[in-house]
């Protein structure tokens, strides 16, 4: 019988290539996101190439509600879900003062709160079962604070430290929680995120969904901890920590600014 993963935020980039890889691997799928439509047309390409069994969920995981009914759905229908990819995400650019407090919100509930409802529900079941692996998906963003992109650098520094904290947590039991941090690629995130004029992304070329969906499913099935995407992005990264933050944080400030 083959192995289930639930991956959120499987209409496009990240989520999308990593649906693929896994069904490659043998793995049947649950997707979610809020466009069906998307969703449907991969699913039938999934189930054309490679015969897996694809489950489609429609919905807004920035809603609680919603996240519970899905896990409810899926416990309804004895689905077991071995590996869980909490991918879905967005960020938004732009002075704290000036940005919508209301998507702000929903980036939180999103980034933070369905992660760690996911996390809560299926990390437990996993650790009954001794078996099971986890990505999360952070960023970059996690090692530094981001001006002009407050909200989600912070979303995604709790999605890092939640996630290591956990690792240690399951260290033993046969589950293992892997953190995925991409550097900016090429996706739906940039313009979803109004980034596409910074000078972080601006006439840079960027890895493919597609290369850091690979680069984290590796990272997952090899149980590593974290897994930073990109030589440079390992620098910055690791140059983070021993640089004083301030002068770190008037950095990215730059960065971020348009060009
Ligand atoms: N691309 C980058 O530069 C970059 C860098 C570092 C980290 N990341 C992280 O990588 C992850 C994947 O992003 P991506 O780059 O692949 O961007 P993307 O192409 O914009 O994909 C985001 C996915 O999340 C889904 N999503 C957004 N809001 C949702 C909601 N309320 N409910 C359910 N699903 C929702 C989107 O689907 P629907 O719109 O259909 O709902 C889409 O499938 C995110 O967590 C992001 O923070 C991206």
């Amino acid at each position: 019988m083959n192995k289930t993963a639930l991956i959120t935020g499987a209409s496009s980039g990240i989520g999308l290539e990593l649906a693929r890889i896994f069904a490659k691997n043998k793995t049947d799928l649950v997707l979610v996101a809020r466009s069906e439509n998307k969703l449907t047309a991969l699913s039938k390409e999934i189930i054309n190439s490679t015969g897996v069994k694809v489950k489609v969920i429609s919905k807004d995981l920035s809603v609680l509600n919603n996240c519970i009914d899905l896990a409810n759905e899926l416990r309804n229908e004895n689905i077991t879900i071995d590996y869980l990819i909490n991918n879905a995400g967005f960020g938004n650019l732009g002075f704290f003062t000036d940005t919508d407090l209301q998507k702000e919100i929903e980036m939180i509930n999103l980034n933070i709160t369905a992660l760690t409802y996911f996390t809560k529900i299926y990390a437990k079941e996993m650790k009954l079962r001794g078996a099971g692996k986890i990505l999360n998906v952070s960023s970059t963003a996690a090692f530094q604070p981001g001006p002009l992109m407050a909200v989600y650098y912070a979303t995604k520094a709790y999605v890092l430290s939640f996630s290591e904290a956990l690792a240690n947590e399951f260290n033993g039991t046969g589950v293992t929680i892997t953190t995925l941090c991409p550097g900016p690629t090429e996706s739906g995130f940039l313009s979803a995120a109004n980034m596409n004029n910074t000078k972080l992304v601006k006439g840079r070329k960027l890895p493919t969904s597609a290369e850091v969906a690979l680069f984290g499913f590796n990272a997952m099935m090899n149980g590593k901890t974290v897994a930073v995407q990109g030589l440079m992005n390992k620098i910055g990264a690791q140059s983070s920590r021993f640089l004083p933050r301030k002068f770190v944080t008037s950095v990215v400030r730059k960065i971020q600014e348009t060009r």
